[in-house]
């Protein structure tokens, strides 16, 4: 068994720098692997559940792909498909599948929720995502920095745009702080982290060298930066209703060629999680487009389309990190 067999993952940080570190690793090797037609299953005969009451495309698709090329085989249930939570409670799901899954992806708005199926489940249990963080998203974005930035990430500077307030944001500053990563919140005050994830940030910085900067100040922000992020203004969950004043609040924090040009730095990459609203041409983007009369939200499409842009460099590398995840907590003898 690996160092990693049999652990949760829940938060960026129940891992150490080096645990995560390893994790980037073996996916990068596992990347290699397969690109080279010579990759190994390792989980024959394992079972995993994916339990989504949220939508998704890349991490569903990633925790399935990842599964069938390493020889285990995975069951989806949708919001509609399980009583979790509905008609039987978090703690008696987990113990049901946690008797016949050896593993259990959970994605949906709350973080107790993925912490009460861990705490009962007695398998790992890995979050793909809550209101609070997206921690296999944040292995995907390391890998791509890695592959994009010919100095080790240390000390790189990362600039994240937008409504941080939410599981990316946190994410990416308390991922950036853990790395020792010059780490960049760039948003209007009430839309960076909460004190408490900011707090936890600055502690990581102190022990890793990482700079924790929150500004609204755009040119500031983006002075100088390696990367540049961004996530949609409105998240899963949220009631569209509050389109209006995130438009109105983040308009200034899109990430434009300007913007891009803004950090001096004419190697600078971005990133997105996507989806992305860089085109309005999507059913609810032709909406917004009505009653705006923007062309795109967050990103340009100019940025998004651009050389700068590695976002499906980023997509792709859900695969490799979530089958790295998959191999450290499950390959090896059956953890009992
Ligand atoms: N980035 C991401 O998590 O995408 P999905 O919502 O499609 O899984
Ligand atoms: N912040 C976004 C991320 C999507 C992958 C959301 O929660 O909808």
């Amino acid at each position: 068994p690996t160092a990693l067999a049999g652990r949760h993952f829940l938060k960026e940080l129940d891992f150490t720098e080096e645990e995560f570190r390893g994790l980037v690793g073996l996916a990068a090797e596992l990347k290699a692997e397969k690109k080279a037609g010579t990759e190994t299953p390792r989980l024959r005969g394992r079972n995993i559940a994916l339990i989504f009451e949220k939508t998704s495309t890349r991490t569903r698709c990633a925790f399935e792909v990842a599964a069938a090329d390493q020889g285990a085989s995975t069951t989806y249930l949708d919001p509609s498909a399980s009583q979790m939570g509905h008609k039987e409670s978090v703690k008696d799901t987990a113990r049901v599948l946690g008797r016949m899954f050896d593993a259990i992806q959970y994605r949906g708005d709350s973080q107790a929720a993925v912490e009460e199926l861990a705490a009962h489940a007695g398998v790992p249990v890995y979050n793909g995502l809550t209101d609070d963080w997206h921690p296999t998203q944040m292995l995907a974005d390391v890998l791509t920095m890695t592959e994009h930035c010919p100095r080790p990430l240390g000390g790189t500077a990362f600039a994240y745009l937008g409504d941080a307030r939410f599981n990316t944001g946190n994410s990416y500053l308390v991922t950036g702080a853990l790395l020792g990563m010059d780490v960049r919140i760039v948003a209007p005050k009430a839309y960076w982290p909460a004190p408490a994830v900011v707090e936890r940030a600055r502690e990581l910085a102190a022990a890793s060298g990482a700079r924790v900067t929150l500004t609204e100040d755009v040119a500031a922000g983006v002075a100088g930066a390696d990367f540049v992020a961004t996530d949609v203004w409105v998240s899963m969950g949220e009631p569209k209703a509050v389109w209006d004043e995130r438009i109105e609040a983040l308009a200034p924090y899109a990430v434009t060629m300007d913007v891009l040009r803004a950090t001096g730095n004419p190697d600078v990459k971005f990133l997105h999680c996507l989806p992305a609203f860089h085109d309005l041409g999507t059913e609810v983007g032709r909406e917004i487009h009505a009653r705006h009369g923007l062309d795109s939200l967050e990103v340009t499409d100019e940025v998004f389309e651009s050389p700068h842009s590695v976002v499906f460099d980023e997509a792709e590398n859900r695969l490799h990190t979530i089958k790295a995840v998959l191999v450290a907590t499950l390959a090896g003898p059956p953890v009992s």
